[in-house]
């Protein structure tokens, strides 16, 4: 699982690096039993669950697309987030730029965690703009609606459409500013957030892949380790603590 990675240097650094950064995709909560968009599960009543998460999905039924989406919701309130969410959040001076909307990052005790594609527990108005927190009641018609009288949408972010503002200037400084990065359970297909390693690495960041399979990423990161998040994270905050200071 670590072949090629236990030397003493590169944990020597992840536990002597100030500027940690864990960028984070679907696979971090594939343990938490939460399907991954591209894998095997990512089918929803037939339909590839990307192709819902649309403006265009929305526009042409925003029931179904609603339906998917208080399905998500009932699946992440079900779920407990894993031994990796739990690591991530224990690591000291570690900052996480997730692609997930599931909250399971903050759930474990992650703190100021920069959610690139918004969050399941936010309603958005496509009217007056206003955002509010989901609604825990499941609405009795959908799609639900404003105060104003407009059709809320789930506050995420949906393919062609714009990173919440402010959201891609901060992920790209931390990406800058890391030493390490470790990227976690992510294709690393969905752009802008799959360019945010390569950005890191431009700028001097050592990064680590995380990840069952080989990914668009694998063949540019400094080191790949394969496994699922759920084993690897604790195993390797649990060595880097345990390493001697880099000299
Ligand atoms: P994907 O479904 O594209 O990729 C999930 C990755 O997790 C794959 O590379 C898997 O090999 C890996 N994986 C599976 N199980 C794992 C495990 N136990 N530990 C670690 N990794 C594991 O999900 P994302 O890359 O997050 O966007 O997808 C990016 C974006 O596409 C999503 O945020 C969403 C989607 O459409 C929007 O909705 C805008």
């Amino acid at each position: 699982m670590f072949d090629g990675f236990n030397s003493d240097e590169a944990l020597s650094r992840l536990r002597g690096s100030r500027r940690l950064l864990a960028l984070t995709g679907a696979g971090i909560s594939a343990e938490s039993g939460l399907a991954t968009f591209r894998g095997a599960g990512g089918l929803w009543e037939g339909r590839p669950a990307a192709d819902l998460a649309t403006p265009e999905a929305f526009r042409d039924d925003p029931r179904t697309v609603w339906r998917f989406y208080l399905e998500r919701r009932r699946r992440a309130r079900e779920a407990e987030p894993n031994a990796a969410h739990r690591a991530l959040a224990a690591w000291p001076g570690l900052r996480v730029v997730t692609q997930n909307v599931d909250g399971l990052h903050e759930r474990a005790g992650s703190r100021d965690v920069l959610a690139l594609h918004g969050s399941l527990w936010r309603d958005r108005c496509t009217s007056c703009g206003r955002e509010t927190d989901a609604d825990e009641g499941a609405p009795v018609e959908l799609p639900p609606r404003c105060a104003c009288g407009g059709t809320l949408r789930p506050g995420v972010v949906w393919f062609g459409e714009a990173l919440p503002a402010g959201a891609l200037a901060e992920a790209d400084r931390l990406a800058r500013e890391a030493e390490v990065v470790l990227v976690i359970g992510t294709s690393s297909l969905v752009y802008p957030a799959a360019a945010l390693p390569d950005v890191a690495r431009a700028a001097g960041a050592w990064v680590v892949e995380i990840n069952p399979e080989r990914t668009a990423l694998t063949s540019r990161v400094d080191a790949y380790l394969a496994g699922p998040a759920g084993e690897i994270v604790p195993e390797l905050h649990r060595r880097a603590a345990a390493a001697p200071p880099m000299s």
